[in-house]
């Protein structure tokens, strides 16, 4: 008997972004931003101002980074050190790192992780055993989603930010946790990158006075923008000391690549020697911890960047919710503007923002967000301007009255992506 070509399936089912690739590729999906990261940049030769740049404080072209990272590659190349860490890849500096990160988010220790995604999976991956249960929010990352697909045991889920249900979970978590000898793993955002809603930390943290379990956040858009020092989302919400494992990206306030996991000593001595994606992977070269190093550096000393960051994120959404527009429960940087129409005026509705009003930002669609609904992302800098901010609620203003007219129903672009 002859299988199928494993291949043949990639004909027909190209997946639920897939299936739009031969209209969306190199506009909506995998577009070219080109020049230097800045608020203003070329999108198939034509400047937009752009609001998708994941540079918060606005670090990535900061003179003072662009030269630290140059002197780093030119002091140590892109490949040192030259493993893992626990084989030949461990230095000074990454030890030093590690140290003045823990301290900057309350935490006895810290560890370095190559990638936010791969990282977090195996925190998770490396604390969890077929006995012990997790609770998590419905809305939580990929990389979190992907972590609990590989866990063995059970998992239990609440609607997003739903402090009741949550509850109600952590009750049924105890009792097979109870049965099976096991403990509880929660785990939640600080901050939600699609739509700017903090979790809520402090319910439950407050939790914490009825169930015996450890939480875990992830909070890739509350570091270096949340809190009052920029220690993120658990800080602004008072309850840095309760939460058990935090988690960031360097792909979001620090502009560059690389993550981090703090917590008790004990728990990252632990996670050090069984995180299967650090043992069994290259240490971050040196090139990224020295920029790190510098990028905290000016995160710590230089409370400006979020003050000016602060600015542009106050001015856009006054500015939206005075002319009508929804954000959400957004309560954080993180702006989505949310409206209602299909997959297909979406896709028009983006096009003519790029072309016509020379504004790039995220369009968020079905399956991400329920079908009918729209979000406009916007992702506020510290580099962008009030004249941007006016500019793009302009802009916005116009293309919402032609979405409402139906104005975007009938394009050939519209009929072709559909619902
Ligand atoms: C909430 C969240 N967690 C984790 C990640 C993954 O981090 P990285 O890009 O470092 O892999 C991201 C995206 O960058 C994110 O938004």
């Amino acid at each position: 008997m002859k299988a199928l070509d494993l291949f043949d399936k990639l004909n027909t089912n190209l997946g639920p972004l897939g299936k739009h690739s031969e209209l969306s590729e190199g506009y909506f999906t995998f577009p070219k931003l080109e020049g230097e990261i800045a608020p203003r940049m070329k999108f198939k030769g034509k400047e937009v101002l752009t609001w998708s740049l994941n540079n918060y404080l606005g670090l990535a072209n900061h003179p003072d980074i662009r030269k630290a990272d140059a002197e780093a590659a030119a002091k140590w190349g892109a490949a040192y050190p030259m493993g893992a860490r626990m084989m030949s890849g461990q230095t000074d500096l990454h030890e030093q790192l590690e140290r003045e990160l823990a301290e900057f988010v309350g935490k006895e220790s810290a560890y370095l992780l190559n990638y936010g995604y791969q990282g977090i999976m195996s925190v998770i991956d490396s604390l969890l055993d077929r006995k012990d249960v997790v609770v998590y929010d419905s809305e939580c990352h990929a990389c979190i989603i992907d972590a609990l697909r590989m866990h063995l045991g059970k998992r239990y889920v609440f609607p997003h930010n739903d402090i009741d249900n949550c509850e109600k979970q952590l009750e049924r978590a105890t009792k097979l946790a109870q049965e099976q000898g096991g403990g509880i793993l929660v785990i939640t955002e600080g901050v939600f990158g699609m739509t700017g809603d903090q979790g809520k930390l402090a319910e439950i943290v407050k939790l914490k006075e009825k169930f015996d379990f450890r939480l875990l956040v992830d909070d890739a858009h509350g570091f270096g923008t949340m809190g009052q020092t920029g220690a993120g989302t658990a800080e602004e919400q008072g309850v840095q000391e309760e939460v058990d494992l935090y988690f960031s990206t360097f792909a979001k306030s620090m502009a560059s690549i690389g993550a981090f996991i703090a917590g008790d000593a004990k728990v990252i001595h632990y996670l050090k020697y069984n995180m299967r994606s650090q043992i069994f992977a290259k240490s971050l070269p040196m090139l990224l911890v020295e920029g790190a190093l510098k990028r905290l550096d000016m995160l710590r000393t230089q409370p400006e960047l979020k003050d000016n960051l602060w600015k542009i994120v106050n001015a856009l959404k006054n500015g939206l919710i005075e002319k009508g527009f929804s954000i959400g429960k957004s309560n954080s940087p993180v702006t989505p503007v949310v409206l209602n129409g299909t997959v297909g005026e979406a896709a028009t509705m983006s096009k003519d923002l790029r072309e016509n009003y020379n504004i790039f930002c995220s369009v968020v669609i079905y399956p991400v967000v329920p079908k009918g609904m729209i979000i406009l992302r916007l992702i506020p800098t510290a580099v962008h301007t009030l004249e941007d901010v006016a500019e793009t609620i302009a802009a916005f203003e116009a293309v919402k009255e032609k979405l409402t007219s139906g104005y975007y129903k009938t394009t050939e672009l519209a009929i072709s992506f559909g619902e």
